[in-house]
Order: structure tokens, then C-alpha cells, then sequence
């Protein structure tokens, strides 16, 4: 058979709240055609993140019923380390209640002393750029070349620049606290990193003697896209491929919001035994005792079986075959997406789709309004209007005006993506009558998230 089915059935459900097109229009506008304003109940397929919206399995659940929420030293905790041990032996294994906590915990302990200390990373997620330049260093983003253009389809666009890591080394080593990997890389549209780079990368650090941290945030659907694209990989179980993958890591920094398959959750895991203990100091101040960090003990259970759950065969073939079916299809239609599909999302790229529409304008803005308007669907601008602001007011174009469509992990089905490509291909029809949008009014930093829209 050539269908890929859902791995699961479904013995919970959600209703969906059916809304027309006029009752959405109302409600953009009520929202001030900002899609974070909207009520979830409002929207239809929820698109927004792949971030805490994955549905939990039987076992999960299950999971939930056996936390012990000892404050010290919880069964659950124990469970859930092992759980981890299993695919990252690291030494230690600190929780935290999601993945932003754990690179604040890093970047505090690591980035005091010398405030211009330089975190090289394939492309570091906002919050990581954010902790690190909080903590007074810089963020420096050294993908290769191809991972910046949209429309190259190579196996492992999310590949480190090696050349520009060494130049970095050579130059600079002192300045250069840890190298960082994000795998996948989510900020260039989910692409995965090869096996070969990983390794590389890491023989580079050991060179200059740094250590080298995973943003690990989808190593599944990483390693899964290792097992499909390179040689040598083919018979190896996606549980070797990520022990491998860990292999080379010295630390890493986890939203477990991802691929750990829970709501709620995250680690910091290192071996070097000085660091992890200021780490668990900052941890106790922020987050609480290390062995929950933040978490209640039904959580780290959540986890450990989610850590058990996301390697599994057959859910990474349906992940990543049904976000690919999602993207090709979109493609088909000439939707101009970033290639090849990443593992976690579909990005359009709006500036291309949208060519009448100036960046100025907000064509990603545009577009992701008019598929809330047309369908109901919420999907999230990643562009000028995110990154555009400068911290002196005025603005710059971001790059690319792309719109993510990121796939929540085990929700929807395949008639809901359908009606997606459905949605989209009748805005693609129309897209000429698309108008851009003005900011009407922003708040200094972080606009995207309050900031309110006028179409033009
Ligand atoms: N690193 C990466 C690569 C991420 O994608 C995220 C979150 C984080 C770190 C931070 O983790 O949210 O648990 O604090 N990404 C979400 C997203 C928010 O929608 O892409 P967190």
C-alpha cells in the first residue's frame, strides 16, 4: 500500500467551532488583524506552533496518573532521567518548564564575565538570540549558504558553515564560550542537519577545545531525515540515529514542547560537572529543586514516555511523510514554499507568492490574514513584521516575508490538511485582489505578538 496512514485512532476528541466568513471577518477586525488577539475557539485549524499543542497518547495519560509530586528526589523524576539517559547519556540531566528557561540558564552562567562573547549556531530560534544577547553576547548565525535561499532543494539545508566556524576559531576561539547546533533548524524553515555535519562540527570544537551544544528541540524528525537522505543510514533504527547524534554533543538545551510530545516542558542536559552545578544554583532561584525544575512530577512522566514515543518508526514516517504531503501539494498548485519541506512546518514564501504586494507592505501579514478569513486557519507571519522592528524605532525588511504553517504533532488529520491545500489554493486563485497591510500602532519590542493592522 502506498498510503501513509495515521499511526493512531482517536478516543478523545475536540469539537471544532464551525465559523463563517462574515463571522471572521468580524473577528479580525475585532482582533485588529493581529492572529495572536484571536481566540483559539475561533479558529478552525490552528496552525500557529508546533510548540505544546501535540495530543498525548493512552500511555501518556497514564503517565500523568503515576506522578509522584515529591518535592525532592520523585520517582518521576528518576523515570524520566533514564528515559532521557537512553537516547543522551548525559551526565546531567536539569529540568526546566520549557526551552527558553533552560538557554536562560545557560547564557547566565556562561555569558558574565566578558560581555562580548560570541554563541556561533547554525541559526539560533528568537529566544535563544534573545537570552544571548540579554546575557551581553552576541548571537552569530553561520548556516551554509544554501539554507538562506528558499528555493534550493538540498537534502541538509540546516548544515553548519564549517569554513566560516573555522575562520570564527582561528580568529576569535577566546571569544567563544560553546558552539551551538540547531537541529532541525526551525528559523530556516525546519531543515535538518546531516550526520556528517553534526560529526564534523564536533571534531572542529574538539580542535579548539569548546564544547558543542544541541538546540534539540525535533532531534526525531532530524534523525529521521538522516535515516531517508543519507548513506549509510538506511538500516539504522532512528533510536541509533539519535544516539549518535548525542554522541557528539557536550550539552544541550531542549523544548520538550516538541519532540518530547508533551504540553508543558524542557532540560538543560550537560556533562561538565562545574557548569551543571551553576546551573542547578540559577535553577533553583528561577525554575525550582532539580529534580522537578519547574515542572509538576505528572509532567516528567508525560515526558519520559513522550522521549519513548517520538522515536517510534512509523509516527516519524507518518510526521514527516504527511507535513511533506502538506508541502508538495502547495507546490503542485505553484505556491511558491521553502524547499525541501521541512519536518515540523510549511513555509510560503509570501514575497514571491505575493509579488504586487511591496515588503513594506507585509505580504506574509496579508496572506496569513486572508487564510484566517477564507478558512479559518491560523498560520504565523515570519518576516518584516517580526523582525523588522530595530531597536532604534525605525525598521528594516527582514530577509524573506515567509508564512509558517506549523504542523502540531498527532491533531489533525489528513481531511484537515486537505481542506488546508483546499483554502490555499482558492486565496492563490485570488491572490491578485490581495491587498497589503499598514502598522497602526506597536509596542516598542516584540511587535508581532500585540501590534494592530490595517488593510490597506
Ligand atoms: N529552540 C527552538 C529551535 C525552538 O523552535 C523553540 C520554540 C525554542 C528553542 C524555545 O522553546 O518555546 O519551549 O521556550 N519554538 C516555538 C515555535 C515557540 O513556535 O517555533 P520554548
Amino acid at each position: 500500500m502506498k498510503t501513509i496512514i495515521e499511526p493512531f485512532r482517536i478516543k478523545s476528541v475536540e469539537p471544532l467551532r464551525m465559523t463563517s466568513v462574515s463571522e471572521r471577518e468580524a473577528l479580525l477586525k475585532e482582533a485588529n488583524y493581529n492572529l495572536f488577539s484571536l481566540k483559539s475557539d475561533d479558529v478552525l485549524i490552528d496552525l500557529l506552533t508546533d510548540s505544546g499543542t501535540s495530543a498525548m497518547s493512552t500511555k501518556q495519560w497514564a503517565g500523568i496518573q503515576m506522578g509522584d509530586e515529591s518535592y525532592a528526589g520523585s520517582p518521576s523524576f528518576y523515570r524520566f532521567e533514564q528515559a532521557l539517559r537512553e537516547l543522551a547519556p548525559f551526565k546531567h540531566i536539569i529540568p526546566t518548564h520549557q526551552g527558553r528557561a533552560a538557554e536562560k540558564i545557560l547564557f547566565s552562567i556562561i555569558g558574565q564575565e566578558n560581555d562580548k562573547l560570541i554563541i556561533p549556531n547554525n541559526t539560533h530560534f528568537d529566544t535563544t538570540r534573545a537570552n544571548i544577547e540579554a546575557s551581553g553576547s552576541q548571537a552569530l548565525d553561520l548556516v551554509k549558504q544554501e539554507g538562506l535561499d528558499p528555493q534550493v532543494d538540498l537534502p541538509f539545508k540546516g548544515d553548519m558553515d564549517l569554513k566560516r566556524l573555522r575562520d570564527l576559531l582561528e580568529t576569535q576561539a577566546e571569544l567563544v564560550p560553546i558552539v551551538m547546533l540547531t537541529i532541525t533548524n526551525n528559523s530556516g524553515g525546519g531543515q535538518p542537519v546531516s550526520m556528517a555535519n553534526i560529526r564534523e562540527t564536533k571534531a572542529l570544537c574538539d580542535e579548539f577545545n569548546k564544547p558543542l551544544f544541541l538546540d534539540a528541540c525535533r532531534f526525531a524528525e532530524n534523525a529521521y531525515f538522516i535515516k531517508q537522505r543519507e548513506a549509510g543510514y538506511q538500516d539504522k533504527t532512528p533510536k541509533e540515529i539519535v544516539q549518535e547524534i548525542f554522541s557528539y554533543a557536550d550539552g544541550m538545551t531542549m523544548s520538550a514542547k516538541k519532540d518530547a510530545l508533551v504540553n508543558m516542558g524542557g532540560w538543560l542536559a550537560l556533562n561538565d560537572d562545574n557548569l551543571a552545578m551553576k546551573a542547578r544554583n540559577v535553577l533553583i532561584l528561577t525554575e525550582g529543586f532539580p529534580t522537578y525544575g519547574g515542572l509538576s512530577g505528572r509532567d516528567l512522566e508525560a515526558m519520559a514516555v513522550g522521549l519513548e514515543e517520538i522515536i517510534e518508526e512509523d509516527y516519524l514516517n507518518y510526521r514527516i511523510s504527511s507535513t511533506a504531503y502538506f508541502g508538495n501539494a502547495l507546490d503542485k498548485l505553484g505556491i511558491p514554499i521553502v524547499k525541501p519541506v521541512g519536518g515540523h512546518a510549511v513555509y510560503i514564501d509570501a514575497r514571491a507568492m505575493l509579488p504586487h504586494i511591496p515588503p513594506s507592505e507585509y505580504p506574509g501579514q496579508a496572506l496569513a490574514i486572508e487564510m484566517y478569513r477564507l478558512g479559518g486557519i491560523r498560520g504565523c507571519e515570519i518576516g518584516t513584521v517580526m523582525f523588522g522592528q530595530q531597536p532604534d524605532g525605525s525598521e528594516k525588511l527582514a530577509a524573506m516575508d515567509l508564512v509558517r504553517m506549523a504542523i502540531p504533532r498527532r491533531v489533525y488529520t489528513q481531511s484537515h490538511i486537505d481542506y488546508c491545500i483546499e483554502c490555499l489554493e482558492e486565496v492563490n486563485a485570488n491572490k491578485n485582489n490581495l491587498r497589503g497591510v499598514n502598522i497602526s500602532w506597536q509596542p516598542p519590542m516584540l511587535r508581532h505578538f500585540t501590534c494592530h493592522f490595517e488593510p490597506k
